[in-house]
């Protein structure tokens, strides 16, 4: 909540364009959903609620943009649910009331979906309409069965058992092309870009009779300066952690500070001649895991098994990396890397290993009013093989129960160097220093593998709790260790379609 030392610069409304019209809202909680904003104040409830935390897709909304640079527009789906209203501010809201081309006519993923009978109670129906609407203006021609798996892995339905969803997928490219007209939208949009970086003030939430404020920054320097001034502020990216605080815990947060207009904080740059890979700590997961997975194409699976794609579009590194959950995906694989972040307070600019970067669990190594600017992944040589393996119930949209990024840098049959980076082992994501000691210097050889699998026992002491047991989580790693092994041995390495645990989708 505002304090006397909050800064005192002039507020005003959120504005974004919704329904094409440009929508002002001055006096709502900064923490108000989009979703509690569609249903409760703008009445458009065809929108839905079902787990109100990002899981099942109900609430999938489509946010548009004028790129930056090119003025053309992009759009991508979001949960409603676990975003707030205020990081709409200068942006587009589409909706399933926004999808039919007139009143009196279906738009094709809504005509398929009646014709495939992808919808029976209905309620997830709107979500995957939703989804399925993005991805038509993605595609000219009806995507592969495993594309539109993935496409949909954060849209749940109870009720049809998917088949039905999936052909309505493909049968909707069959219809005549109904194309979207952006520009009403981006007209609209236009209106709004002479507005001053948004300082928004509204009650707070969870603490009646306070006041909290949202400050929008959109240049880095004055982000670094807000966050160095208040350092008590919460700092807000995607909010697909900070969200879930507030729908399930419903923690006060506070004054915000939002990352998300900071357009140097998205950029994603490749240094062929240094052999790194910086990227901004607000790019998107997206992003980051597809610039990641170009460079390392091993990590193409757990890039699509990161939750689901309207996470990964809200959602950044930089905020995985800086919540530091134990069982977060994108550290193992980071620490293997040997990822250095690049850490921003005021005008002072610092580097320090990801190794060096977890303190204990939940507690990390930023200083008061420190923020995480960058990070900076070296780009694996040709010697070096990088495997990422996440072990969970489900395949898609499911938290690790072990999570292991492996690097082995290979000169000849002999390992020169081991980078063994582990999540769900520990109460920080961290590297097995004993095991990748077992491996320095030897040949790559059932026995070295043994003597590392030997020493994991030495590394970690995993937790039991309902993901897995600790004993699960012990042989598992080193069942994991055995897998890398089978790959990457000198002698007779298995093929990739030999080890490869999830069938191609049907
Ligand atoms: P936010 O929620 O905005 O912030 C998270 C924390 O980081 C906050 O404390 C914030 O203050 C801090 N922070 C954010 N950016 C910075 C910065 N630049 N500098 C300093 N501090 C910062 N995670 C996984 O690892 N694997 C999964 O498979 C996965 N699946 C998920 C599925 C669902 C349905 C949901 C809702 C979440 C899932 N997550 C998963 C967790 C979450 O999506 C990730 O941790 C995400 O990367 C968080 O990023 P964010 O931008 O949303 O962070
Ligand atoms: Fe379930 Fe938003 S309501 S993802
Ligand atoms: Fe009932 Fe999907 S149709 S949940």
């Amino acid at each position: 909540m505002t304090t006397p030392d909050t800064p005192a610069s002039p507020t005003r409304p959120i504005r974004f364009v919704h329904r094409a019209q440009v929508q002002q809202v001055d006096h709502l909680p900064p923490t108000t959903t989009v979703l509690q904003w569609l249903r409760e104040h703008a009445h458009c409830t065809g929108t839905k609620e079902g787990c109100a935390e990002g899981d099942c897709g109900a609430c999938t909304v489509v946010v548009g943009e004028a790129d930056p640079v090119t003025g053309a527009w992009q759009q991508r789906t979001v949960n409603s649910c676990i975003a707030f209203l205020p990081t709409l501010d200068g942006k587009a809201l589409l909706t399933v009331e926004d999808v039919a081309p007139s009143p009196r006519e279906l738009h094709p993923c809504q005509q398929a979906m009646v014709a495939c009978h992808g919808s029976q109670c209905g309620f997830c129906t709107p979500g995957f309409v939703m989804s399925l609407w993005n991805l038509y203006q993605q595609h000219d021609t009806a995507p592969t069965r495993p594309e539109l798996a993935d496409a949909l892995s954060g849209n749940l339905c109870r009720c049809t058992g998917y088949r039905p969803i999936l052909d309505a997928g493909q049968q909707m490219f069959d219809a005549p092309r109904v194309a979207f007209d952006p520009q009403p939208w981006l007209q609209a949009l236009n209106t709004l870009a002479g507005d001053a970086p948004l300082v928004y003030e509204g009650p707070d939430a969870a603490t009646p009779g306070q006041r909290a404020r949202f400050w929008a920054p959109r240049s880095l320097d004055e982000l670094a300066r807000l966050r160095a001034d208040m350092p008590a502020a919460r700092l807000l990216a995607g909010s697909t952690d900070i969200g879930l605080w507030v729908t399930k815990q419903f923690r006060a947060l506070g004054d915000i500070i939002y990352l998300g207009r900071v357009a140097e904080l998205q950029t994603i740059q490749t240094d062929a001649t240094q052999g790194v890979l910086t990227i901004g700590a607000g790019a998107s997961l997206e992003d980051a895991w597809q610039a990641l997975t170009h460079a390392v194409p091993s990590l193409r699976e757990i890039w699509l098994r990161f939750a689901s794609p309207p996470v990964r579009h809200a959602g950044t590194l930089g905020g995985n990396i800086a919540n530091g959950s134990p069982i977060g995906d994108s550290a193992p694989i980071l620490l293997a890397l040997d990822a250095q972040l690049v850490l921003r307070h005021g005008d002072t600019v610092r580097e320090l290993p990801l190794n060096a970067f977890y303190l204990d669990y939940m507690k990390n190594a930023l200083q008061p009013g420190e923020l995480v600017q960058a990070l900076k992944v070296p780009l694996p040589a040709a010697h070096q093989v990088v495997r990422a393996y996440k072990i969970s119930k489900r395949r898609d949209s499911d938290i690790s129960a072990v999570c292991a990024g492996l690097m082995l840098q290979m000169d000849g049959d002999t390992i020169t160097e081991a980078r063994l980076g582990w999540g769900g082992m520990a109460a920080t994501a961290r590297r097995a220093t004993h095991a990748e000691a077992a491996l320095r210097g030897q040949p790559w050889t059932e026995a070295t593998l043994r003597a590392a699998q030997a020493t994991l026992a030495q590394d970690f002491t995993p937790l039991t709790d309902l993901r897995a047991s600790n004993t699960y989580r012990l042989k598992v790693a080193a069942n994991l260790l055995e897998r890398l092994w089978l790959e990457t041995r000198p002698n007779a390495p298995l093929a990739a379609d030999q080890v490869q645990v999830w069938p191609a989708q049907a």
